[in-house]
């Protein structure tokens, strides 16, 4: 009986581990991160999106940011995409998917914030209300991080200097695991030593307070947005910049446009393969790009939204092999 059940067990979590049609992410020890955020949840006829072609195709991408969480006054205290974590009618089986490339390999993150959230300014006043209900829904989705987007509120509010993020910081790296990621994603801008311009303090002060008891980085990397004016992405200048502040190479993300809507400073994939290729033969230990949004990536490109990814993956890999 009891072997029986064992081998039950075993095909099962064999089953689950593995699925068949699911191709496997990550094929060498490559450190380069293919970071893909999703935001619409939708696709164009407002059916709920199914995420799962990112593991059925080989898309390369690592680490998928589910944008954005907020917390909120009224309505659902903790929104994704606006709506509760539990509103299937939009969201389609959101979470079930999430399992699905979680157990293909690929870190699936909640990003907090983004422009005109409210929760940055909830989280500063009033933390101990507030970080309970962040802090239930990542362990109840079992997300594997964060990546926090820290932006001017509705009324135009930012965080007042670095104590709110750090006290944020400090607080999931004492609850969640060891592995649990955090991420930031400033305005490339905010990575150079210009003067702070968009999230209300100065991301270098932060970074130099958020080191743990072992003396490590407690933010492990960032998702420079260089778009929007911020940056640009048909150079490396702002990269080259970023690194000159002291930033190690294997901590920034070259951020990007995925398709042109959804922002302005959009490159083609194939300026992107180029300038990630400048970068990366310079910086071997580059940390990795992210495009926004999924759903719409490589529309302006002819190609499939998984093929955009790969395409960023191929550059990359393209440059470290013409080493
Ligand atoms: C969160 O939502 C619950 C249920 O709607 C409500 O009772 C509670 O007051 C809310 N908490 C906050 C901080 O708004
Ligand atoms: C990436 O490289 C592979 C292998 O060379 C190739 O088959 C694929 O078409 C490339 N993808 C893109 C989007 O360029």
């Amino acid at each position: 009986m009891l072997h029986h059940l064992l081998t039950l067990l075993t095909c099962l979590s064999t089953t689950i581990a593995l699925p068949a049609k699911h191709l496997p992410v990550r094929q060498s020890t490559d450190s380069f991160r293919d970071i893909a955020y999703y935001a619409y949840f939708q696709d164009a006829n407002h059916q709920p999106y199914n995420i799962l072609p990112i593991i059925e195709n080989p898309s390369h991408i690592t680490h998928l940011n589910l944008f954005s969480v907020d917390l909120r006054t009224s309505g659902p205290n903790l929104t994704i995409g606006g709506v509760a974590p539990t509103d299937s009618s939009f969201l389609g089986d959101l979470w079930g998917e999430v399992k699905q490339v979680q157990q293909a390999g690929v870190k699936v993150l909640a990003s907090i914030g983004a422009y005109q959230a409210e929760c940055w300014i909830l989280l500063q006043d009033d933390f101990n209300t507030w970080y309970p209900i962040l802090l239930d829904f990542l362990q109840r989705y079992e997300l594997d991080g964060v990546d926090l987007d820290i932006e001017p509120n509705a009324q135009g509010q930012t965080p007042n200097g670095i104590a709110a993020p750090l006290q944020l910081i400090q607080a999931l790296r004492n609850d969640m695991a060891a592995d649990f990621i955090i991420s930031m994603a400033p305005v490339a801008a905010d990575l150079t030593a210009n003067p702070p311009e968009y999230s209300g303090f100065d991301y270098k002060q932060l970074d130099n307070a958020a080191v743990g008891p072992d003396g490590q980085h407690q933010i492990d990397f960032f998702n420079g947005q260089f778009y929007n004016g911020w940056g640009d992405c048909s150079d490396a200048s702002t990269y080259d910049s970023i690194i000159l502040n002291g930033y190690s190479p294997d901590r920034v993300i070259f951020g990007v446009l995925a398709d042109s809507e959804d922002g302005n400073g959009f490159c083609s994939i194939s300026t992107l393969t180029t300038t990630i290729k400048t970068i990366r033969t310079t910086y071997p230990t580059m940390g990795g790009a992210d495009g926004y949004e999924l759903v719409r990536a490589g529309q302006d490109d002819d190609l499939q939204n998984w093929q955009w990814f790969q395409g960023i993956y191929n550059a990359s890999t393209t440059a470290l092999l013409a080493l």
